[in-house]
Formats: C-alpha cells, structure tokens, sequence
C-alpha cells in the first residue's frame, strides 16, 4: 500500500530523515512511535507530498509520488485520508460543510442527495451524527478529532495517515478513538499508519509498531514483542 525507500530529508543544516525505510502492508495498522520532533509528522507530509523529499523513493498503492504530475498526484490524494495532528477543521464552516469540502473539491459526486448520504455515513461511522449542524467552537476535542476523522473517511480512502489521533485528549476518550480507529479498520477495509505518543492508542489500534530515533527506524515489532525488549530506548518508550 505505501513503500517508502531510503528517504532523506534536511531543513537547512538540520537532518531529519536520514534513509527511512517503511513498507505499509495492505489491510494493516502500523503504528509510528517516536519522541517529538524526530520527524514523524514530516514522514506523514513525504508520503502525501505536502513536503518534497530531498532523496529517495515513495510509492503509494503502486505509483510513484515523487515524480507524479501535479493531476494524477490529485487523483492519488483521493485514496489517502489524513487526519491532521491538531484536527484542521475550518473553523468558519460547519461540521457538514467541513465534510463536504473534500466532496466538492474532487467533484466526486455532485447531487446532494448522493453528498448528504457521504456526510451522513462518515459522521455515523464515528458516532457523531448529531452534531452535524455544529460548528467546530461548539465541539470538544475528542468531538473535534471524530469530526477530523469523519473528513479523512469522506472520500473512502484505501490508506489512512493518522497524525497524533489521541493528543490532547483525556485517557477514555482517548481510548474510544483508538478503538473507532480499530472499527475504520475493519468497515473500511483500509490500510493505516498510526503515529503516535500514546501508549494505549498504540496497545489498541496498531497490529505492528515502528520505533523511529535520529532520522531512522531503529525497531519494528508488535506492541507486545516491543514491550518485552530489554534494549533501554525503546523499553523507555513503555513505562
Ligand atoms: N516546514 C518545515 N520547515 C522547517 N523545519 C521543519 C518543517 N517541518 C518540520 N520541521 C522540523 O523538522 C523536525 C521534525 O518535525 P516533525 O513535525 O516531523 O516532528 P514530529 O516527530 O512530528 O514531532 P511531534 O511528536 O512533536 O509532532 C522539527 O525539528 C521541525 O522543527
Ligand atoms: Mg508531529
């Protein structure tokens, strides 16, 4: 679903990336561990080319990211939901107009009959219809991260990129999202990254675990294997 191979990416002086390996199974849940401002959140953006790789190569579902055109990289956005750390709603628009913007801006249905059923699955999916007359100040954060999420599930994507689903969140809340996220999983039949500092997002939601440290993957395993690791980094990571 996503092969990432020997990427590296610098701002300025600064190494961030340094020959990141990754490979996205199909149908999978992998999560991203990491301390804040390894890079996480710049791996995420590579993959969907908000931010261009200094080295290296990405394939999504097959294709070539980096030397895509501009319109088939569009078209390729469309099986990739993202659900942006910090949530990225707008802030001027309702919950249904938030949701039908990514509609709208891939025309890909156009009767409102056909984009209300979408707006309505999506927000069903993440047990929020009713709020679907509210505004984002009207919504707490678990609420604004469900709505986040309903957007990233709007177009059906095959691949899911979760940035930080569960900051900011208290630990039940945090603990529904994790298993909604299982839920996408399973209704969607998508395929997903995960990344994330919480532990028990990572325990519930992930089937596999990478651990990124200094620009690169230093161990992979699910949450158990990686739990019981005697190596100090990474058991730190589960105390
Ligand atoms: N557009 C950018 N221009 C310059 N530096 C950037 C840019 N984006 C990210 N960085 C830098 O790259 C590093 C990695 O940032 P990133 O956001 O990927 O961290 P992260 O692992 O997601 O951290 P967190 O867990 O806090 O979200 C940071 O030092 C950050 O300042
Ligand atoms: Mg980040």
């Amino acid at each position: 679903m996503i092969e990432v191979r020997n990427l590296y990416k610098s701002f300025g002086d600064k190494e961030i990336l340094k020959g990141v390996n990754l490979h996205l199974r199909e149908g999978e849940n992998l999560g991203i561990l990491g301390k804040s401002g390894v890079g996480k959140s710049v791996l995420a953006k590579c993959i969907v080319r908000l931010i261009e790789p200094d080295y290296g190569e990405i394939k999504v579902l097959g294709k070539d990211i980096i030397r895509m055109k501009e319109s088939e990289l569009n078209k390729i956005r469309r099986d990739i939901g993202y659900l942006f750390q910090g949530g990225a709603l707008y802030d001027s628009m309702s919950v249904r107009e938030n949701l039908e913007f990514p509609i709208r801006r891939t025309q890909i249905a156009s009767q409102r009959s056909e984009v209300d059923e979408r707006v309505e699955q999506s927000l069903r999916s993440v047990g929020l219809l009713d709020a679907i007359d509210k505004m984002p100040s009207e919504l707490s954060g678990g609420m604004k991260k469900r709505v986040g999420l309903a957007r990233a599930l709007i177009l059906k994507p095959k691949v899911i990129l979760y940035d930080e689903p569960t900051t900011g969140l208290d630990s039940v809340t945090s603990g529904e999202i994790s298993e909604l996220i299982l839920k996408v999983q399973e209704e969607y039949k998508a395929s997903s990254i995960i990344i994330t500092h919480d532990m028990k997002c990572a325990k519930i939601a992930t089937n596999r675990i990478k651990i990124i440290m200094d620009g690169n993957f230093k161990a992979e395993g699910t949450y158990d294997e990686l739990s019981r690791s005697t190596d100090k980094e990474i058991s730190a990571f589960f105390i």
